[in-house]
């Protein structure tokens, strides 16, 4: 089935409100679902709501928030999200450091009691529109094994940094520092198919292709202990400094029930021209030096990160949304709620 954004929209606001949030924090999470299906990042979108809804109805995440922000300077705040949904919480706390950066030059929010935001490069998007430069962390539920262990601990904690790029389309690198997307593995495991070698280990610390047992072991990081190393600088940065779960305490939000995540995620924004005046002209020189290197066989362009993403969405953006059937089920349902 293939649906208009503003319909689509529509309805899954009138899902949320239904599950009690009002109508700001509805909105806000429903256009950070339909931005994620725009990107290509299915995993994120769509295919989350029933989990978020499943999670109100438990009383995992509140529908309520009372989420309060507490000023530690001019530049710095922490904010309590009260177990929002994700989303909510991450729009408040991009726009306090946004004000923050615009106030000080530099602006850096921590957030506890949070929940899965989806994207961190989305967020991050609304810092570089102001011209701001920012890195965003957050940490997530046990995915990947720290580098010489056979449990997972750390999630696939991704790290962003977004910076104007001189152009209309911003440079957004967003990178989870798992070797696959943990989906690919269950659809790998579903269709009988193997999984690349180098992703995963079995559940007694095998390197393994077989999905099955893949699924029943850990990930493995990007780039081996680098990686790992990677993963546990944003667990202490989202997790240790701000006051939220860490160290694998982090919720799996489709299967634990035993309480809300309590994720963490820490913004730091801050203002292109600090150090010199010309930042938009170095950046352009930056990369159209890199675009013109000489490039590997059968690549026609050097894209910088983001820009991937960015064409995709305007693809999409175009196009009328496609719903799967098992989503369209899982709309039906939850409509029905
Ligand atoms: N909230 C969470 O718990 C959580 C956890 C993991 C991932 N995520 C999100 O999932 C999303 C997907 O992560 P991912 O690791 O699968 O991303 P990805 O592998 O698709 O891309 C990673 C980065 O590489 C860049 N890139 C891709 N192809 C490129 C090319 N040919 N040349 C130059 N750069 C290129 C992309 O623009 C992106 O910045 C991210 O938005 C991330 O924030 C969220």
């Amino acid at each position: 089935m293939k649906m208009k954004k503003q319909n689509l929209e529509k309805i899954l606001i009138k899902i949320l409100m239904n599950h009690k949030l009002n109508k700001d924090h509805s909105k806000i999470s429903s256009q950070a679902l339909i931005n994620a299906e725009l990107v290509g990042a299915y995993g994120h979108g769509l295919s989350r709501l029933k989990m978020y809804c499943n999670r109100i109805q438990k009383k995992l995440i509140n529908p309520k928030p009372k989420i309060r922000t507490k000023k530690i300077s001019n530049s710095i705040s922490l904010i309590d999200a009260d177990n929002s949904i994700g989303f909510v919480a991450a729009d408040v706390g991009i726009k306090k450091a946004i004000q923050n950066a615009k106030k000080t030059g530099i602006g850096m929010v921590g957030i506890k009691n949070s929940g899965h935001y989806g994207l961190s490069g989305y967020y991050a998007e609304q810092a570089v529109k102001k011209n701001l430069i920012t890195m965003i962390y957050t940490n997530a539920p046990p995915a990947i094994a720290p580098h010489g262990s056979v449990k997972s601990l750390f999630g696939t904690n991704p790290i962003c940094f977004g910076c104007p790029s001189g152009s209309k389309i911003p440079f957004i690198l967003d990178t989870s520092i798992s070797m696959i997307n943990r989906g690919k593995i269950r659809v790998a495991a579903k269709n009988n198919q193997k999984i690349p070698e180098g992703v995963a280990l079995d559940k007694y610390g095998k390197p393994t292709t077989n999905a099955k047992l893949a699924l029943e072991g850990v990930q493995l990081p990007i780039a081996g202990f680098r990686g790992s190393g990677l993963a546990w600088m944003v667990d202490i940065l989202s997790g240790v400094l701000t006051g939220s779960n860490h160290a694998g305490r982090v919720k799996d939000p489709f299967d634990d029930f035993t309480g809300p995540q309590n994720i963490g995620h820490l913004i730091i924004t801050f203002k292109s021209n600090l150090f010199t005046n010309n930042f938009k002209n170095r950046i352009k020189d930056n990369i159209k030096t890199i675009k013109k290197l000489p490039k590997v066989k059968g690549i026609k362009k050097i894209l910088y990160p983001g820009e991937n993403k960015f064409y995709r969405y305007k693809k999409n953006f175009k196009k009328n949304i496609i719903i799967k059937d098992n989503i369209k089920r899982d709309i039906q349902e939850l409509l029905n709620d």
